[in-house]
């Protein structure tokens, strides 16, 4: 059996035995993407092809830890019901046998062609970064066509992550990348056929204005137009806390501006946080076939006391974000659920006014909402979100999950908090308030039979709470294609 081969069985043996646990793993995510056994990190090749939803993952399918990582692949029609489906990328050749690190999908030629990075390590443990194409005719099975793009002299090897999009007729991919005096900076190549790639340069990096300073290397970028501003996304390491900000080991935010791309300059404004919670990295965008534009997340932050998550225990570690549209509002980027996460509703178990305060019990998949201003909101006796007016600032708080000290992250809103949206999924939590200005990302590892939910608010909040499906992932990884 050839290398591919083997390592496909056994990440499909890994997954076979771990799918009957997961079912009852109390922490084990409902309607979230996860896969039942290893490792998720980012979100890769996100896109939309002949109707139906591909997520493809940073996977290691054999043990709670980084390492040569897989791309490993969820589909769906809806949105809310996926498929795990067959392995999509496997590490093992020359230019990526300690990795097939992150990257996009694009549409060309009536194939799905992804972009990733090979992740090698030479015989002196250095690292050599290659960026790579795989093709597909069905958007199931791939093959690898090599290496595409060599690392250009200006940067050192820390250089990964393609993003690929077309404008005016040609191609382009944006690359994270790491200067030669260790800053982080975004490189953009430009092709005509896919095939020649020419590096036109570094549009944005730790000291463009107006950053100064602003981290050691930056992953994951992603470049797209909304409101005919080009935004640029990426997670910059190596910023230091400032009050409420960068709070997190890594960081995930944007700069918007006006990207020229003939003579491949960026003008652009100040980077923002996109989320304010504890556990958010390296976020992925597409544009639907409704145009919309579509980000996933990771629910998780590289160092940041990844293996001491609980579920280590249980074979597993991380889920991604569900999926968010991005809104352009007053400058600032917005997230929204989706419309189709109203589809996940199974009852509506609370729908009227609270005055004062609200004391009950809720499932643990669950969707909150709250129209009108919350002081206090205290779930699972775990997190609590207050509001305090006079600062419009909301801020959550936690038992560290390690060490159960107490700690909280905090945003900034810039009206008076008018609503709460909470998706709660037995071990994670995501918040939009004032339609989706501010979003805050986490983990939650509270006891599983604490079910309670308490609210306190100023005057009355009209409140609905609905119970939401549970386990939508299918995880059939039919073995057909080892035969
Ligand atoms: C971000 C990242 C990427 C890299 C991948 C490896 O979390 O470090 O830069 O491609 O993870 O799994």
């Amino acid at each position: 059996m050839s290398l591919d081969k083997e390592l496909r069985k056994q990440a499909y043996e890994a997954v076979e035995r771990e799918t009957i646990k997961v079912q009852e793993d109390t922490f084990f995510p409902g309607f979230h993407l996860a896969p039942p056994t290893g490792l998720l990190n980012d979100p890769n090749g996100w896109i939309q092809w002949k109707g139906i939803y591909h997520l493809f993952f940073q996977w290691m399918p054999f043990k709670t830890g980084h390492g040569a990582k897989f791309w490993g692949h969820f589909s769906s029609e809806n949105l809310t019901d996926w498929t795990l489906e067959p392995i999509a990328l496997t590490p093992g050749d020359w230019y990526d046998k300690n990795g097939c690190y992150s990257g996009s999908a694009i549409i060309d030629d009536n194939k799905m062609k992804l972009f990733y990075t090979g992740n090698v390590k030479d015989e002196h443990g250095q690292r050599e970064s290659y960026q790579c194409l795989a093709e597909s005719a069905d958007g199931i099975t791939f093959t690898k066509k090599g290496v595409q793009v060599e690392l250009p002299e200006v940067y050192t090897p820390h250089f990964r992550d393609p993003k690929v999009w077309k404008h005016g007729g040609r191609w382009y991919m944006v690359i994270g990348a790491q200067t030669k005096d260790e800053k982080g900076a975004v490189a953009l190549l430009e092709s005509t056929d896919l095939t020649e790639w020419t590096n036109r340069g570094t549009i944005s990096h730790a000291n463009h204005s107006p950053l100064t300073n602003f981290g050691y290397m930056w992953e994951c970028p992603d470049v797209f137009q909304l409101d005919g501003k080009e935004i640029l996304l990426f997670s910059p390491q190596g910023l230091e806390a400032d009050g409420i900000q960068f709070n997190n080991t890594y960081q995930s935010g944007y700069v918007i501006g006006e990207l020229d791309y003939e003579a491949a300059s960026f003008d652009h404004g100040t980077f923002k946080e996109i989320d304010h919670g504890f556990e958010f990295y390296a976020p992925q965008t597409t544009e639907d076939e409704k145009g919309r534009r579509i980000l996933f997340g990771w629910m998780g932050v590289p160092d940041q006391q990844e293996f001491e998550q609980p579920t280590i225990q249980n074979g597993w570690v991380h889920q991604m974000t569900l999926p968010r549209e991005l809104r352009l509002v007053d400058g600032c980027l917005h997230q929204l659920p989706l419309p189709e996460m109203k589809d996940l509703r199974t009852e509506k178990t609370y729908d009227g006014p609270v005055k004062d305060r609200y004391a009950g019990f809720i499932a643990r998949t669950v969707e909150v909402q709250l129209k009108g201003r919350v002081k206090r909101l205290e779930l699972f006796g775990n997190m609590t979100l207050t509001y305090e007016p006079d600062k419009r600032l909301l801020t959550l708080e936690r038992p560290n999950y390690a060490n159960g000290k107490p700690e909280a992250r905090s945003s900034i809103l810039s009206a008076d908090l008018y609503s709460l949206q909470l998706y709660i999924d037995h071990s994670s939590l995501e918040i939009f308030a004032n339609d989706g200005e501010s979003v805050f990302t986490s983990r939650m590892f509270a006891k599983p039979e604490n079910h309670s939910l308490y609210v306190e608010v100023d005057g009355s909040v009209e409140m609905s709470i609905w119970t939401l499906k549970n386990k939508t992932v299918a995880y059939t990884n039919d073995q057909d294609e080892l035969k």
